[in-house]
């Protein structure tokens, strides 16, 4: 058996002990004095563990002789470090050598610096570097974090589909589903492929949302939250959007939008507390490296209350600010990232919470406001990235639900079944969706989302 590395060096095995781990080099240095350093790593944690290996262990030639990647196991006796910067290192006793590189010089993550361009490009060999290490480990914690704030609410989390036929955004972006057989495609009158045969003889795509399903298991218990992969045919190309990405979609009964707001205020401030609590030694790197600001800003966080402004006076203050913007605001558009950028980082300095837009502008679902032009929605943005949640309270008034279908041209009989929770004991009830990839890019820094999962999914990139 072996010990992981962070047990090791949080002081969790008392020195003197004989320990074992198993991992990859990430350094190897030699002294004239016949010693070699072996900085071992297992992703345990940021800082990888020093070997200390004496000229007398029997395959000293082969240890001098391990480059950065080549797998070991070492056992040794664990003593406190006499080096600066490190707890705990390892007098090694043995250095079993598990794996080694095939062919140092052309090894594509060799121990220098590469650029994060050439990291995507190799994204099966890059969770061995110091970066992408520190991604999957705050995307971790985060994870862990929202399903420990949830469930300590009380929440229940449900799974919702991934295979369904409803377009929950009405923006059409879903990918199709297809069962269809190539050599045998079914027809329809004019002769072109009948689509709506596609998944066993019915209409079918990736989900967009889990929020309709979701509502359906919020309307029986009270409190629930989806967390899974979602999925957008969107053609954009921008460091906030990808093709799959996960969403976290709590979904409240008896709840309207302030308080949906808060929930979504102290789910923030909960999971930014954990990085900060748990993963100090990656979010240290990404100050260091990435984000000058990375966790001073977590903690300003988690501190500040956030700011909250009508989208009617959001528009006021960006056509006041005098901010030359690369698409106008106008009462009724959509903001752009620059507008909720413009928001967040120089005119409130603080995450705000968007309330209340034109509902032409948003989903059919949304509760319509008394005063006729705008519904009950919110958008929570961030500095640094922009949107990070959308969410609103819900119609939850048939009448003023099936008017909304109508008026939108969508079929009532498509939506029977979200129709029946507004028939039999219908509830005001509020949710929102958190971009999980958003959430991690802006925590870390790193500033694209195609970093901080591990295989993205965007316009021409599907190979693993
Ligand atoms: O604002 P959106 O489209 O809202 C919904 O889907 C609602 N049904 C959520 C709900 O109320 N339950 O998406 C929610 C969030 C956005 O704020 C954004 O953070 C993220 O999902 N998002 C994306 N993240 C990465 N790539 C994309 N293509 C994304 N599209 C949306
Ligand atoms: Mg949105």
């Amino acid at each position: 058996s072996h010990t992981a590395i962070t047990a090791l060096l949080a002081g969790k095995v008392e020195a003197h002990t004989t320990v074992t781990v198993k991992g990859w080099i990430r350094t190897r240095r030699d002294s004239k004095a016949g010693i070699s350093f072996l900085a071992v790593h297992d992703g345990s944690c940021f800082d990888p563990i020093q070997a200390v290996v004496p000229n007398s262990l029997n395959n000293y030639d082969e240890i001098t002789r391990l480059t950065a990647g080549c797998s070991v196991e070492v056992t040794g006796v664990l003593v406190q470090s006499q080096g600066k910067g490190q707890s705990f290192e390892i007098q090694a006793e043995t250095v079993n050598v598990v794996g080694w590189i095939d062919n140092p010089d052309t090894y594509p993550m060799s121990a220098k610096r590469h650029s994060i361009e050439y990291l995507r490009e190799h994204a099966h060999l890059r969770p061995r570097t110091n970066m992408i290490g520190a991604v999957t480990r705050v995307r971790n914690c985060l994870a862990q974090a929202i399903h420990r704030f949830y469930n300590e609410r009380g929440f229940v989390w449900i799974s919702t589909p991934i295979i369904t036929a409803s377009d929950c955004e009405g923006a059409g972006e879903m990918f199709r589903v297809s069962t269809l057989d190539n050599e045998n495609l079914p027809r329809t009158d004019k002769g072109n492929v009948d689509y709506s045969e596609d998944f066993f003889g019915k209409e079918a795509f990736l989900t967009v949302s889990g929020q309709l399903n979701g509502e359906t298991y919020c309307s029986a218990m009270s409190n629930i939250y989806t967390f899974g992969p979602t999925f957008r045919a969107e053609n954009s190309n921008t460091s906030r959007h990808l093709a799959e990405f996960w969403m976290v979609e709590p979904e409240v009964a008896f709840a309207d939008l302030e308080d949906i707001a808060k929930l979504a205020e102290d789910m923030l401030k909960y999971v930014f507390k954990a990085v900060l609590d748990e993963r100090r030694d990656d979010m240290e790197f990404f100050a260091q490296r990435v984000e000058k600001t990375a966790i001073e800003r977590l903690e300003n966080f988690v501190d500040k209350d956030f700011a909250q402004v009508d989208y009617t006076e959001a528009v006021e203050i960006l056509k006041a600010c005098g901010k030359k913007f690369e698409y106008d605001v106008e009462w009724g558009v959509d903001l752009q990232s620059e507008h909720e950028r413009y928001l967040a980082e120089v005119h409130f300095n603080a995450p705000v919470v968007i309330k209340n837009y034109p509902k032409d502008i948003k989903a059919f679902y949304m509760r319509a406001n008394e005063d006729g032009k705008t519904v009950a929605a919110m958008d929570v943005v961030a500095p640094g990235i922009g949107e990070i949640i959308g969410g609103a309270q819900r119609e939850e008034r048939l009448d003023v639900l099936d008017a909304r279908l109508d008026e939108m041209g969508l079929d009532k009989e498509d939506y029977s079944w979200y129709r029946d929770l507004r028939k039999y004991g219908t509830v005001p009830h509020s949710g929102f969706g958190l971009g999980f990839e958003r959430l991690v890019a802006y925590v870390t820094g790193m500033g694209n989302v195609r970093d901080v999962i591990a295989f993205p999914r965007t316009k021409g990139s599907a190979t693993y």
